[in-house]
C-alpha cells in the first residue's frame, strides 16, 4: 500500500530530479569537455591533488624560499572547494591572482602564466571545474609560513611588480600554428615557471619571447631536478631536435635519443600525453622559433671515447665507473638502444648547464613509465649505495665530455652536496 509517506518521497524525488536535469540543461555538455581538454593542458592535476588524494582536492605541498605553500581544493564543494565561486571569481584567482576574500595568492599558482589564457579557454575551465569535477570535502591546508612572512599584503606588490596584464584573446597571428604553440607554452602550459630563470624577487626573467633570450634558457634546480634551456643552441637546448622529436617527447616521453626523467615525467604524464598531435606539433614549431640563447662551446675533442671504451682502454677519470655500472645499458659508443636506454652521446640534458639532474638520477635512478601511446617501461637503477661521491663525480664528468660532448666537470662536493638533500 502506498502511504502518504512514500507519495511525499516520490514526488520529492521527482522534483528533484526535474530542478536537477533542469540544470543539467542549461550546461553546454561542450564547454565541459573543452574545459576538461584545457585542465589538462594547464596541468591543474600536478599541483592541485595531493599523492594518493582525490583529484583535485588539493593538499601537495610546494617548496618556496620561505616555506611549503599548499595548493588549494579546487572541486566544487561548496565548503572547502570553490563550489561558491561565481565566473568572476574563479577568473580573479586564475589570472589575476587574487583570492575571493580579496587576499592574493603566492605565485606557486603560476598565474602568471595563466594571464596568457583567454576569457572563453576561462569560461570553458569553470564549466568544467564546477559540472564534471567531483566536489571532495576535504579540507585546505595554512601555509608553512611562519608569520611575519606569512602575512598576504606584500604579495599584492609583487603582484603589481611583476605580474602580467591580463588579455583577453588569443592575439592574431598570420601563422596560426606558430601562435597556438606560443599560446600554449606561455599560458596554459607555463613551462617558463620551471624552464626560465628567476630574478631577485624569484619573479621569472620573462613571460615570454624576449630579446635576451632569456625566456626558456633553463630554470635553477627545483627539488633536485633541472628545467634545462629548450632554446636554439644545439649542445644544450634543441637546436639539434626535430619538431617531430618534441612531439614524440611530449607524446611518450622518450625519441631514439633521450628519455624523460626527473620533474617533467609528470608533465608528460599528466599533461602532455592528453594533448592533441596538432596541439604538440604547435608547441615544438614555437621552441623550435626560439633562437640560440649563447655561442656553442668548443667541443671537448674526446670524440675517440667511443673506441677506447669497445677496447677497455679506460684511462679517462670516470671510465672505469662507467664500464662497470653503466656500458650494459648505455653501451661503449654512449648511444644507448632506441626508445629503451637513452643515448648519452649528443644528449643535450646531459650538456646542460647544471649538473645537478645528472648527479641526482645516478645517485636515485630512473624510472621512466609506460603511457597510452607507449605502453612499455623501463627503469634505471640508483647508486647512491655504491659509489662514493668522487666516483658519481668522475661518472657523471666522463659522461659529460666523453663522445665529443660539451659539459663541464662535476666534484666530490657538488655529489655530496646534492647527496644531503636527501632527494
Ligand atoms: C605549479 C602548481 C600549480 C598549478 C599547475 C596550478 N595551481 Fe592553482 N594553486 C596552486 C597553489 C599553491 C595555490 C594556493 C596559493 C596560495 O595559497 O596562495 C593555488 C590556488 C588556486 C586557486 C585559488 C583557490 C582559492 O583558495 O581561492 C584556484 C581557483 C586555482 N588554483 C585553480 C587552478 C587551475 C584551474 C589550474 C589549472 C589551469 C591550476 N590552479 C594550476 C598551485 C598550482
Ligand atoms: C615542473 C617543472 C617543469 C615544467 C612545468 C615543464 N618542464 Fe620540461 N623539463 C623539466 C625538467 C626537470 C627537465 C629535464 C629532464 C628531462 O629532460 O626529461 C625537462 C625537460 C624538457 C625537455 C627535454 C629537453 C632535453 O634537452 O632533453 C623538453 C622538450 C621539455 N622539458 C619541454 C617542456 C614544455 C614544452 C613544457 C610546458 C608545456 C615543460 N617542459 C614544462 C621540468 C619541467
Ligand atoms: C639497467 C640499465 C641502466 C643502467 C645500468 C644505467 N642506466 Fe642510465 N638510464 C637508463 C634508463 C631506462 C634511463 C631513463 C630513465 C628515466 O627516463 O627516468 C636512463 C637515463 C639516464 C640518464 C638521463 C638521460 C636522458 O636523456 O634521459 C643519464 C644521464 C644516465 N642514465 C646515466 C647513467 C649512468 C652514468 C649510469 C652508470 C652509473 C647509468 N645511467 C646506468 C638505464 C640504465
Amino acid at each position: 500500500m502506498i502511504t502518504l509517506n512514500t507519495l511525499l518521497k516520490w514526488s520529492a524525488l521527482c522534483l528533484g530530479s526535474i530542478s536537477l536535469h533542469a540544470m543539467a540543461a542549461s550546461v553546454d555538455p561542450q564547454a565541459v569537455q573543452r574545459g576538461e581538454y584545457l585542465a589538462r593542458a594547464g596541468d591543474c592535476m600536478a599541483c592541485h591533488t595531493a599523492k594518493g588524494g582525490e583529484p583535485y582536492a588539493g593538499g601537495l605541498g610546494l617548496e618556496t624560499p620561505i616555506g611549503a605553500v599548499y595548493a588549494t581544493n579546487i572541486t566544487p564543494d561548496p565548503v572547502h572547494g570553490i563550489g561558491e565561486y561565481t565566473l568572476e571569481d574563479f577568473d580573479k584567482a586564475v589570472r589575476h591572482g587574487i583570492r575571493r576574500d580579496g587576499s592574493s595568492l603566492y605565485p606557486a599558482m603560476p598565474f602568471p602564466s595563466y594571464a596568457k589564457v583567454s576569457d572563453q579557454d576561462i569560461a570553458d575551465l569553470y564549466a568544467y571545474f564546477m559540472n564534471a569535477v567531483k566536489p571532495a570535502a576535504t579540507p585546505n591546508r595554512d601555509a608553512d609560513i611562519p608569520w611575519p612572512l606569512s602575512m598576504r599584503w606584500p604579495l599584492a606588490i609583487w603582484r603589481w611588480t611583476f605580474a602580467p596584464a591580463v588579455a583577453s584573446t588569443v592575439p592574431a597571428s598570420s601563422d596560426p600554428q606558430l601562435a597556438r604553440g606560443q599560446y600554449l607554452v606561455e599560458g596554459l602550459g607555463h613551462c617558463g615557471s620551471c624552464h626560465t630563470p628567476r630574478g631577485i624577487g624569484m619573479q621569472e626573467k620573462a613571460l615570454s619571447a624576449d630579446a635576451q633570450g632569456q625566456f626558456l634558457s633553463g630554470g635553477a634546480p627545483l627539488e633536485g631536478w633541472v628545467a634545462k634551456n629548450l632554446r636554439g643552441d644545439t649542445h644544450d637546448g634543441l637546436g639539434a631536435w626535430s619538431e617531430a622529436e618534441i612531439a614524440q617527447f611530449l607524446k611518450t616521453g622518450r625519441t631514439d635519443r633521450t628519455a624523460v626523467f626527473g620533474s617533467m615525467t609528470d608533465v608528460v604524464q599528466h599533461s602532455m600525453q592528453y594533448l592533441t598531435d596538432e596541439d604538440r606539433l604547435a608547441i615544438a614549431r614555437y621552441l623550435k622559433s626560439l633562437p640560440a640563447s649563447g655561442p656553442a662551446p668548443a667541443a671537448s675533442g674526446a670524440s675517440d671515447t667511443a673506441k677506447q671504451m669497445a677496447s677497455l682502454n679506460v684511462q679517462a677519470v670516470g671510465a672505469r665507473t662507467y664500464a662497470d655500472n653503466c656500458m650494459a645499458c648505455h653501451r661503449s659508443d654512449g648511444k644507448g638502444y632506441a626508445q629503451v636506454f637513452p643515448a648519452l652521446a649528443g644528449n643535450s640534458v646531459v650538456n646542460g648547464k647544471d649538473a645537478t639532474s645528472l648527479i641526482h638520477i645516478v645517485l636515485a635512478g630512473g624510472y621512466l613509465p609506460g603511457n597510452q601511446h607507449a605502453p612499455t617501461a623501463f627503469a634505471m637503477p640508483g647508486f647512491a649505495w655504491r659509489l662514493s661521491d668522487q666516483e658519481v663525480a668522475d661518472v657523471v664528468t666522463f659522461i659529460r665530455t666523453g663522445w665529443g660532448n660539451t659539459g663541464t666537470p662535476v666534484s666530490a662536493a657538488d655529489v655530496q652536496a646534492q647527496r644531503s638533500t636527501g632527494h
